[in-house]
Order: structure tokens, then C-alpha cells, then sequence
């Protein structure tokens, strides 16, 4: 397992940290390569949660880990979040940044806070942690990266003229409070001393790993649901979750790359607003938010529950050129007497369709078209192996590895670190 990439194939929320913490203990270097603070990995180990936002999942398994140029980074989040692992006796001391990361400024979030007001109907629904207004400003070339951290001097001049922008479009144009220069370049020359030890150049590091034959993984946040350029924009995050920009955001050829895992729900969740074809109506909508805990991590959001996606799942397998995957949460189907599973998605014109549409208009107006499987009833923590699956749960399995021609080589049976089940 060389170099392998993670990747969210719905809208997120898959259970990525727990995969990407399974694969960790036999791997040498765990990166993340976009977002930032908008994700939330969850890994449970017994009695201990670990909720992490912007360190790699590998921190648990004390593996190195590399926060990659793709990233962004909130500076506040990154240091609670090493303190918050040194308290509870991991060592930070393998911990490397990217100097080409982008950071998260205080008016980030104030942007993406008011912009979000003032759209109110159309709002997208972010974490309103700062990410879209961060990597505008990357794509706008006057962003601040952690590289400026190194030199105080530079830091404030950077500060003093983005400040003079960004304060004119927070009054006049948000109504919203300015920010004063010395406050934020004493705060972030404060955050530069904790960070510097960390900043360095995180291409080399995964560069040489690969080149001695070390095990890379490439820790994705978000999915390919929420894709820039792929996803169903513009309810979508500003980075590119899907495989390929693993390579840019950690900065190796793509030729590198030698597995894509895609991790699924073995149902559906999204967060925020936008179109969702199998989304349930009804009183199974909260039934599946309760039995599966769906909660925003960093927002506590309720997550919006769907069945399984097949044709939007395919579209990943296809974006992302996923070729195996992990299918999390199946013990959460336990509850269902049936279980539909949508197959295709019918069109305005009556067509039905399991590639799913290039256009938006056929996306937002598509009609769920479900198979219903059987469900089983049993729980199931008993299980040691895929073979220990009660039939019909086997057969769920099986019908998604048929439609989508990818083996499902993982299958997660609860939220403990221990509870997944691998071929
Ligand atoms: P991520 O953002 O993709 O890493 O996923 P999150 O951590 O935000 O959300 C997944 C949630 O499901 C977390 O609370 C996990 O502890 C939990 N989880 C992961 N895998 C399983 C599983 O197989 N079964 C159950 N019941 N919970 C799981
Ligand atoms: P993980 O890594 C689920 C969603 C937000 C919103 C949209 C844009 O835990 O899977 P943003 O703040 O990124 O500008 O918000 O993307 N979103 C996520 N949904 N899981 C995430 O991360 C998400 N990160 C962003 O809810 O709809
Ligand atoms: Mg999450």
C-alpha cells in the first residue's frame, strides 16, 4: 500500500478519519492535502473521542503527519488542536505544515459569516469557519500563507494591506465591524511563535517517504460531492476533495498515486443546503439521524439523511477512480425492515438515467428511482468477518459492489475504532 488516497465519495461525513485511522498503523506518513477547519473526523477509541479538524487522523496512531499546500489553515484551530493532543499524551513533535498553506484570517470568517446572512434563502450553508473567503483570496493572489509566519515584519505588512481592503468591504458593504490592525498582527505574531517549529517544506518530506518506499496516505476532507469543479456547485466547498488534487495539494506527480479508496455511508448524509435526490421524507429521515447520530462535527448541525445514492456513487467511482471501497454505518440499517436503494435517477423528459447529469436543471429536478433490498434485523457487533454478515446484510453488500463493479474491501459495523470488518 504505497501511496494511497482516502477520499469522501458522497457529501461528506463518510467516516474518512476512521478508515484513514485503521490504514494508518501500517502506514509511515499521513498528509492532508485541501479544506481545513471545516471537517470534522471522528475516531473512537473505547472510552476516548478524538474530534479533528485539522490535523491528519494519523496523529492518533502517533504517525507523522503533513497539513499539505492544498490546506487552509486557521492558525487558532491548528494550535488548540496540538495543545489538545499533547494534554492527552500523543507527541506533536512529527507535525509538519506546509509553507504554501493558506491562512485563515479573522476576516475570513467574518466574510463568510455575513456573505451567508445576506444571501438568506440562497445561503450555502458553510461552516462559516472562513474557507471559501481564504481560498478566494489564494485564487485573487493576495493571501497570507503560513510561510509568513517566519518573518514578523512581513507578517504585519501583509496584515496592514489586506486589512485595508478587507475593512472597507466589511463596513460598507456588510455592515459589519472592521478589525484593528494591532490587535490581529499581535494575535497572529503570537500564533507564528507556537507554529514556526512546525513550518517547513512538506513536498520534500513526502517525496523522499515515497522515494524509501514508505507508506503514504492522503487523508481527504470534505467528498467529491462538495467538489469545486465537480461537485453540485455551487452548494459545494472552495477546495477539491477528489483523488487527483491529492497530488497538488501535498505537491507530487500524479504518477505517485497508486490506490484510491473511496469511503461511502452505507445510506446517505449531507449537511447544509442543496439538491439531494434520495433524501428521505418522513418520519425515516429522523429515525436514521438518531440511530446514526447525525450531527455536524463542527457546526452540530442536523445532518440531512438519505438512502444510498447509487448513481451519485458511481459518479464518484468515475470522478475519482476509486477502486476499492469502504462502506461505513452498515450496523445503522440494522433498524429497517427495507431498504431502498436508488439505482437511477428519473429525468423532466421521463428518462431514466444511472450516470449522473452533467447539467445542474437535470440534477436539481432528478426523481430518485429505488430498488428495495430486504433488510436483517440482527445487530451487528457480533461479526468478526464479511462472511459473519447476517445474508441479507451480505447481499447489500454484494448489490452495491454489482452496480458499481468495485469490491467493497472494508465494511464499518460501529463508531469504535475496532468495529470495521476488512477482505
Ligand atoms: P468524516 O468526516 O468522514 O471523518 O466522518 P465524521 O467523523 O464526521 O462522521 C462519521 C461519524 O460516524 C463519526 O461520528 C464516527 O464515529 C461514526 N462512524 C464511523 N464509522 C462508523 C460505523 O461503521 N458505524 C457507526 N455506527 N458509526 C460510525
Ligand atoms: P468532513 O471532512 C460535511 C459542507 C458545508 C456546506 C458546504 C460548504 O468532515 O467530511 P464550507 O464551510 O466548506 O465553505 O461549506 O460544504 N461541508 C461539509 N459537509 N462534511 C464536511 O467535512 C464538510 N465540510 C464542508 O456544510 O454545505
Ligand atoms: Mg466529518
Amino acid at each position: 500500500m504505497p501511496a494511497t488516497v482516502i477520499v469522501g465519495a458522497q457529501w461528506g461525513d463518510e467516516g474518512k478519519g476512521k478508515i484513514v485511522d485503521l490504514l494508518a498503523q501500517d502506514s509511515d506518513l499521513v498528509c492532508r492535502y485541501q479544506g481545513g477547519p471545516n471537517a470534522g473526523h471522528t475516531i473512537v477509541v473505547g472510552e476516548e473521542t478524538y474530534k479533528i479538524r485539522a490535523l491528519p487522523s494519523g496523529i492518533v496512531r502517533g504517525k507523522p503527519c503533513v497539513i499539505g499546500n492544498g490546506c487552509v489553515v486557521d492558525p487558532e484551530v491548528l494550535i488548540g488542536e496540538l495543545d489538545d493532543f499533547e494534554r492527552r499524551g500523543h507527541s506533536v513533535d512529527d507535525v509538519h505544515v506546509s509553507g504554501n498553506a493558506h491562512l485563515i484570517m479573522p476576516w475570513h470568517v467574518a466574510i463568510d459569516q455575513a456573505s451567508e446572512r445576506r444571501l438568506g434563502n440562497l445561503a450555502i450553508g458553510t461552516t462559516r469557519r472562513g474557507i471559501g473567503p481564504c481560498y478566494a483570496d489564494k485564487a485573487m493572489r493576495i493571501g497570507i500563507r503560513v510561510q509568513d509566519v517566519l518573518d514578523p515584519k512581513i507578517l504585519r505588512q501583509k496584515i496592514e494591506v489586506a486589512l485595508a481592503e478587507k475593512n472597507l468591504w466589511l463596513e460598507r458593504v456588510y455592515d459589519a465591524e472592521p478589525f484593528d490592525l494591532d490587535t490581529v498582527a499581535s494575535q497572529y505574531e503570537s500564533y507564528a511563535q507556537r507554529l514556526r517549529p512546525f513550518v517547513t517544506d512538506t513536498s520534500l518530506i513526502v517525496d523522499r517517504a515515497l522515494r524509501n518506499g514508505k507508506a503514504v496516505l492522503f487523508e481527504g476532507a470534505q467528498a467529491t460531492l462538495l467538489d469545486l469543479d465537480h461537485g453540485t456547485y455551487p452548494f459545494v466547498t472552495s477546495s477539491n476533495p477528489v483523488a487527483a488534487n491529492a497530488a497538488t495539494g501535498v505537491g507530487i506527480g500524479p504518477q505517485r498515486i497508486d490506490n484510491v479508496i473511496g469511503v461511502a455511508k452505507a445510506y446517505v448524509t449531507r449537511v447544509g443546503e442543496g439538491p439531494f435526490p434520495s433524501e428521505i421524507a418522513g418520519g425515516d429521515q429522523k429515525r436514521m439521524r438518531e440511530l446514526g447520530h447525525e450531527y455536524g462535527t463542527v457546526t452540530g448541525r442536523s445532518r440531512r439523511c438519505g438512502w444510498l445514492d447509487l448513481v451519485a456513487l458511481r459518479y464518484a467511482v468515475r470522478v475519482n477512480g476509486i477502486d476499492r471501497l469502504a462502506l461505513t454505518k452498515l450496523d445503522v440499517l440494522s433498524h429497517f425492515p427495507d431498504l431502498p436503494v436508488c439505482t437511477r435517477y428519473r429525468l423532466r423528459d421521463g428518462a431514466e438515467t444511472a450516470d449522473f447529469p452533467a447539467h445542474q436543471s437535470d440534477f436539481h429536478a432528478a426523481e430518485p428511482v429505488f430498488e428495495t433490498l430486504p433488510g436483517w434485523r440482527e445487530p451487528l457487533d457480533g461479526c468478526g468477518s464479511l462472511e459473519d454478515l447476517p445474508g441479507a446484510a451480505r447481499r447489500y453488500v454484494e448489490f452495491v459492489e454489482r452496480e458499481l463493479e468495485v469490491d467493497v474491501t472494508l465494511v464499518g459495523t460501529g463508531a469504535d475504532r475496532a468495529a470495521v470488518l476488512s477482505r
